[in-house]
């Protein structure tokens, strides 16, 4: 095992970009399901070595673990056929013997090598279970479904900086060893111990049906990709899907499924905007809230490519820092990814607001953040009393006039000052107009 912790933040960078997420996630719990497959692969130190980064940034780290890859190779070794390997179906007399003895040995293991890298780490029963019971007229036998979490003793391991660990088994109150899915053992966990983040580190990534990375879903979109099984997804990503639709659902507010055999997944996947995995968002944590002194840096930073491409006025630190008042964020999952602002002026007795700076980063854009941002500028531009809006546009003029129903009117259409302004500034932009009911 390499016990090199500095690697993955070898570059500057990097260490400035993980800082920046650093405050909101101190002191949170994240919740790391990796894949049984992954423990026999080379890339799974580094996995590790990832959680030892995630630990010694304060983050409150519970690990569980799949065991399908063990106990099938257990079940091959011992000639036996096996019930269901998953945790989900029936799991007979053997297929418990064997996942048992296939389970415990990789949680030795795991011990073994989270020792080595100095972390304290404690297997754990904090799970009351119950056998599942007969479902559509099958006994389950010996697979389990989770009753409740013991968050007093996850709580107390996590405050005395311990890792508790949680293998996918569980104990009825007759002494019986369940087996248990570990996709629903991590997210059980989550709920109860409101974490921040469910991890899965998966054997793959997440693709769409034309093979590509889906960078982030919402909880309907994947309840409606497990539901129609969605093609070229196999069971265990299935199971990933129904139970990160589950976690946000009841309140965990990001689920992320990253590819761990790619290295530094885990760490990419947290500290970049753009991810290497899929994030699955319950809808509601997305918001726009009014910007603050301290966004400037953040406002100037994002709307430098637009400014590059002449798609956005470039505007000073003391513009916007002196209508800061006007700007507002759109924040997911306490990243600003756009922007916009409302100028409102009275002149000749007429209010009308202009709805300027409007941006979304590259990597949301097309998934109606630009259309919300222009609703809320259009309610703002109401509340404060104005029934004309305009927006200035030299690019997006045709997204005003068809997704947002404005209408091209000429620079007459402006208040006098901004009508000067406009002269001046040469740019020839569109002037868009709509009226506010
Ligand atoms: C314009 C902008 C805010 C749209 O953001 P967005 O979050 O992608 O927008 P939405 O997801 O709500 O809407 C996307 C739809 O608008 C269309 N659209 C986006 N930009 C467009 C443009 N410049 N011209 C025409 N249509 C455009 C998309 O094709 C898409 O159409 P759909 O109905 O087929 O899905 C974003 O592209 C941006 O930041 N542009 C650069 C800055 C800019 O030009 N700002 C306006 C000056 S005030």
């Amino acid at each position: 095992m390499n016990n090199d912790l500095h690697k993955p933040l070898q570059r500057f960078e990097d260490l400035r970009g993980i800082l920046r997420y650093v405050p909101q996630f101190r002191q949170r719990v994240f919740v790391i399901a990796f894949d049984g497959a992954l423990m026999t692969q080379p890339g799974f130190a580094s996995i590790l070595q990832d959680v030892a980064v995630l630990q010694s940034l304060n983050i409150e780290v519970v690990l569980v673990f799949g065991a399908r890859a063990q106990i099938r190779a257990l079940a091959a070794a011992r000639g036996v056929t096996l019930t269901n390997d998953d945790g989900m179906g029936r799991t007979d007399a053997t297929g418990i013997e064997i996942a048992t003895d296939a389970i415990m040995r990789q949680a030795s293991e795991l011990v073994a090598n989270l020792t080595a890298l100095e972390m304290p780490v404690a297997v754990t029963n904090a799970l009351a279970v119950h056998p599942a019971g007969v479902i559509e007229g099958v006994d389950l036998e010996y697979t389990g479904r989770i009753e409740r979490v013991d968050q007093e003793t996850l709580r107390a391991l996590l405050k005395a900086d311990i890792i508790p660990i949680l293998p996918p088994l569980g104990y009825d109150g007759k002494g019986t060893t369940l087996r248990l899915n570990s996709d629903a053992v991590a997210v059980e966990v989550a709920i109860e111990l409101k974490a921040a983040k469910v991890i899965f580190v998966a054997e793959s990534g997440l693709t769409g049906p034309d093979g590509s990375r889906l960078a982030q879903i919402s909880l309907a979109g994947a309840r409606e990709m497990y539901k129609q099984k969605a093609s070229g997804q196999d069971v265990s990503m299935l199971s990933k899907l129904r139970y990160a639709a589950l976690a946000c659902q009841e309140g965990v507010p990001r689920v992320h499924i990253v590819d761990g055999t790619q290295d530094e997944a885990l760490l990419a996947e947290l500290f970049s905007n753009e991810g290497v995995g899929t994030m699955i968002h319950g809808d509601e944590y997305q918001q726009i809230r009014k910007a603050q002194p301290s966004d400037v840096p953040d406002l100037l930073f994002m709307m430098q490519q637009s400014v590059d491409d002449a798609a956005l006025l470039p505007r000073s630190r003391d513009q916007i820092q002196s209508t800061i008042e006007d700007f507002f964020l759109l924040e997911l999952d306490g990243h600003p990814i756009g922007s916009v602002a409302v100028h409102a002026y009275e002149e000749e007795g007429v209010k009308v607001a202009e709805l300027a700076c409007l941006f979304v980063r590259r990597s949301h854009k097309n998934k109606d953040h630009g259309r919300k941002l222009v609703a809320f500028a259009e309610e703002t531009a109401r509340q404060r009393g104005c029934d004309i809006i305009f927006a200035l546009s030299t690019q997006a003029f045709r997204f005003f006039e068809e997704k947002m129903g404005y209408i091209v009117s000429g620079p007459d259409a402006l208040p006098p000052s901004r009508r000067a302004k406009y002269d001046a500034s040469g740019r020839n932009s569109k002037v868009l107009t709509k009226t506010l009911k």
